[in-house]
């Protein structure tokens, strides 16, 4: 319950004037955000310029050397990893577990028994297509199967916002494909408030509703616009090309 000495639980992730140093390194210089909550924002920028320093610092695994990151109302690194579920760059499955066990782990960790935790995971695999696959180790997987257990992981973890670091990253181009549309239908059928990096930015005008540009490190924010296209998007059409000119611009520049 909600007392009147508690912070009140905002609508929105903000940065205010957020700056991220490693030692002489300046990541990130002056964030000023914010994002809405239910909502899909992708942070695109060029290799080395803070992106994933940037969702570590959302997730509560790292704090600002200045500013302040609210994450729905949680400004405490604490409160903030409570607030998100974060799939990391590297798939990270443990090679020794199946897939189902991998999916589970998420739960375990929040302090759920492995039995349960189990029996929680075994729809999302039919969900996303991966029935029969529950017993197979991350090795008998393809590279996309195993971005679909890692991501079943990620929300399973029931977590409000969702933290994506290039989650097609490592994948060749047909696979690439195919999965931002299985994300897109994934995310359509449960809203959550989702922050996904990337470096292409053609994934980022079909997947989100408001793009952020970052530019070369430290990483400053040098565009932020709208994704107004109807769903499900196709890239051919005019209004995509148009948006996505736009954000290579905005990286070019
Ligand atoms: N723990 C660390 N110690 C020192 N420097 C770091 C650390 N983590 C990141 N950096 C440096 O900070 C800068 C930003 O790194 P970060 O990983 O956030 O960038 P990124 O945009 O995610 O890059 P990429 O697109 O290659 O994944 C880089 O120059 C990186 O080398
Ligand atoms: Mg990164």
């Amino acid at each position: 319950m909600q007392t009147e000495t508690e912070a009140p639980v905002t609508e929105l992730l903000s940065f205010r004037k957020v700056t991220r140093r490693y030692g002489a390194l300046t990541a990130l210089a002056g964030i000023d955000l914010d994002l809405s909550a239910h909502a899909v924002t992708a942070m695109v920028g060029p290799s080395g310029c803070g992106k994933s320093t940037l969702l570590e610092l959302v997730a509560g695994l790292q704090e600002p050397d200045e500013g302040i990151v609210d994450v729905l109302g949680a400004t405490a690194a604490a409160d903030r990893r409570q607030a998100c579920a974060y799939m990391p760059q590297r798939d990270l499955l443990l090679p020794w577990r199946d897939a189902l066990a991998n999916a589970a782990l998420a739960l375990e960790c929040q302090g759920v028994a492995r039995s349960r935790a189990r029996v929680r995971a075994v729809p999302l695999f039919e969900r996303f297509g991966l029935t029969e696959f529950e017993h197979a180790r991350p090795a008998a997987l393809s590279g996309g199967m195993r971005q679909r257990v890692a991501f079943l992981r990620t929300l399973l973890q029931g977590r409000p916002v969702l933290l994506l670091d290039e989650p097609f990253g490592a994948l060749d181009a047909i696979t690439r494909a195919d999965l931002r549309e299985w994300l897109a239908a994934a995310l359509a059928d449960e809203p959550r408030t989702v922050l996904l990096v990337t470096h292409d930015v053609e994934e980022a005008v079909f997947l989100a509703d408001r793009i952020v540009v970052l530019s070369p490190r430290p990483g400053r924010v040098v565009a932020d616009f709208e994704v107004d296209l109807p769903r499900p998007r196709s890239v051919t059409s005019t209004a995509f090309a148009g948006l996505k000119a736009r954000a290579l611009e905005a990286l070019k520049a």
